[in-house]
């Protein structure tokens, strides 16, 4: 299995603690995947939780050290998934007969979401803080008429939009790791966002899901394009993510998801 990167912040502590906890994942889950090994996957699974108490509390004390507006939710955040997580590899340990692959997985998946969806709403109170030398375009404020009322569905498209304001920051750039993380992040949120809303909807759709598997061809090109230096970072946040997102949001989402709002 390949360690599944996440996009960069800016601070060295948080983006340390990002690389170890999704290494710390993967290779638990080529543990898991021999059924002989459950002990040793339920050992691992009780240190992967100690890993992520550690990690999301010095992410709290540097959100709060910044000023971030959100800190406190997030925090409420955190001690809801480590007790979710918690209770995740309890069960396991308790004799729960499903394999301990499905554990890992649900984790990873879990984790994964957070820090993309969640964790990017800190990142401007941090570029602020961190890196006032850098020119910082303030993110656009997110445009309350594209809101769905799904709240999962919407927290997914306002990570979205602030991973593409993300990518102008590296107009100029000749280092091309960081963009290369950063299309990582955002092919892995937008597989996990496309997912989401097709398990949401209850009914076959091809419609959106044909838009959707064509939209992921369309990023695989231009990412390639990005990364070749055809594209700048900018054109490409601006080109292909912000047009596709707000018209495939209006005329497919939002019919959709509109009508589960109870
Ligand atoms: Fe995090
Ligand atoms: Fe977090
Ligand atoms: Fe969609
Ligand atoms: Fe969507």
């Amino acid at each position: 299995m390949t360690t599944p990167s996440l996009p960069q912040c800016g601070n060295a502590l948080i983006d340390d603690g990002h690389r170890r906890l999704m290494a710390a994942l993967a290779s638990l889950g080529e543990i898991a995947t021999h059924p002989q090994n459950r002990a040793e996957t339920l050992v691992g699974l009780k240190g992967f939780l100690d890993l992520l108490r550690d990690h999301f509390g010095i992410e709290e004390i540097i959100m709060r050290s910044v000023s971030h507006a959100g800190a406190e939710r997030h925090a409420r955040i955190h001690t809801r998934l480590i007790d979710t997580l918690g209770e995740q590899v309890d069960r396991l340990a308790f004799g729960a007969a499903f394999p301990a692959t499905e554990v890992v997985a649900r984790i990873t998946d879990m984790l994964i979401e957070h820090e993309l969806v969640t964790d990017s709403e800190y990142w401007t109170s941090l570029d602020a803080a961190e890196r006032p030398d850098l020119p910082h375009p303030a993110p656009r404020p997110w445009d309350r008429s594209l809101d769905t009322g799904n709240a999962r569905i919407d927290s997914h498209h306002r990570a979205l939009s602030r991973l593409a304001t993300r990518f102008h920051r590296l107009d100029g750039r000749t280092d091309t790791s960081h963009l290369a993380d950063l299309l990582h992040g955002l092919n892995t949120l937008t597989r996990l966002h496309f997912r989401t809303e097709e398990t949401l909807w209850p009914e076959s759709d091809p419609h959106h899901a044909l838009a959707h598997s064509r939209f992921l061809e369309t990023l695989d090109h231009a990412g390639r394009r990005l990364l070749e230096g055809e594209m700048s970072p900018s054109a490409f946040a601006r080109d292909v993510l912000d047009h596709w997102l707000d018209d495939h949001i209006r005329a497919d989402d939002q019919p959709r998801f509109r009508v589960l709002v109870p």
